[in-house]
């Protein structure tokens, strides 16, 4: 007696098993629990049975009873919630891959940040294209026709007189050509260059700038420059202006930063000069007002233009620009 209520659960195990459909629950728990099923009948028995048999066979029918509830009753939720085998081979109930959230990249995180700040400022934003003529990345700026700046070994040339510009510069003359001054942009994008070690990458982004209205000023030069890198960084930070050239600023000024490598001690990433230069910047030339007919007489106008990916470098302490661009997710994922 006691063998056949373990052979009935064994037999209403295994059909569990089988079981696809909520329906096959109802009809399992007819066949075994129901009134003229077969635990009933075998509990019905028990009274036929010999007297001292009859508590131990009626303790374990109840056990059989009770456990074989619970698991129709755990099939019918797993199967009620649809996480069962769908017949497909996959199996819906196992957890489902987590899908990490994306960060922005790091040199879009600052180019935002820097042109936040120059909107607070007053600053208009332009934009302008990556594939330029000679005439707006050289000639209308002043470049002699034989500048070094012109060699084949910095600029990638698309024909004699198409080049993927150098820097953001060209858009000066594209926003003069069409606006009178007041002017008071930025212009932020990519640029190109046949460069490549840990300060420099061929592919790298400017933040151009220019102001020009009467009375303009290298003080206000200095000023705006000063507030964003303190903006940016923090009051504490170390810059200095260093007098430089470009043809078509004059006077000329780059901008150095404190090294945050090695603290300004002297290391590989700023060439053991203690500053790593973050952007060029002067007094607009006459002879590119000139070549945009502006009245060198009434006004006068200031330029910079700031590589963000040295910014970016020197905020989170990388030391190696090229990392911005391997795509590697451990790196890109910290910002
Ligand atoms: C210029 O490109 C001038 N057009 C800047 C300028 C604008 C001067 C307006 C005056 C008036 P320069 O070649 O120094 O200047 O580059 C500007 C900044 O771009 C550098 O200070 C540096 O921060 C960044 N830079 C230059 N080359 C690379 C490179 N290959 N990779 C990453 N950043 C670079
Ligand atoms: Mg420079």
């Amino acid at each position: 007696m006691e063998n056949t209520v373990e052979q009935i659960r064994d037999e209403a195990l295994a059909e569990l098993e089988g079981v696809s459909e909520v329906a096959g629950i109802k009809d399992l728990s007819v066949k075994y629990l129901g009134r003229k099923g077969l635990v009933s009948l075998f509990l019905r028995n028990i009274s036929s049975l010999p007297k001292e048999e009859r508590p131990e066979a009626g303790n374990n029918a109840n056990k059989v009873k009770n456990l074989l509830e619970k698991r129709f009753e755990e099939t019918r939720v797993r199967l009620e919630s649809g996480a069962a085998d769908s017949g497909s081979g996959i199996d819906v109930s196992l957890p489902g891959r987590p899908s990490s959230s994306g960060v922005l990249h790091p040199i879009s995180q600052i180019n935002n940040q820097i042109t936040d700040i120059f909107a607070r400022l007053g600053f208009d934003i332009a934009e302008g294209p990556e594939v330029e003529t000679d005439y707006y990345n050289f000639e209308a700026l002043n470049f002699p026709k034989n500048h070094p700046a012109r060699d084949m070994q910095d600029t990638f040339f698309i024909s004699d007189d198409i080049v993927l510009r150098t820097h953001t510069s060209p858009l000066q003359i594209r926003i003069m050509e069409k606006e009178h001054p007041p002017i008071r942009v930025i212009m932020p994008g990519r640029v190109y260059r046949c460069d490549s070690d840990l300060t420099h990458t061929p592919m790298f982004h400017q933040v151009e700038g220019l102001v020009v209205d009467k009375d303009v000023s290298f003080s206000d030069l200095k000023g705006i420059l000063t507030t964003l890198v303190h903006q940016i960084f923090d009051e504490e930070i170390s810059l200095r202006f260093r007098p430089s050239f470009f043809p078509f600023t004059e006077p000329s000024a780059e901008v150095d930063i404190l090294c945050v490598i090695c603290r300004g001690k002297g290391c590989r990433v700023c060439s053991q000069t203690g500053w790593l230069e973050v952007l060029g910047s002067g007094m607009v030339h006459p002879a590119v007002f000139e070549n945009v007919d502006y009245d060198t007489s009434r006004i006068s106008g200031f330029a910079f233009g700031m590589g963000v990916e040295r910014i970016a470098m020197l905020k989170y302490g990388i030391d190696d620009l090229r990392k911005f661009f391997e795509n590697d997710f451990r790196f890109l994922g910290q910002f």
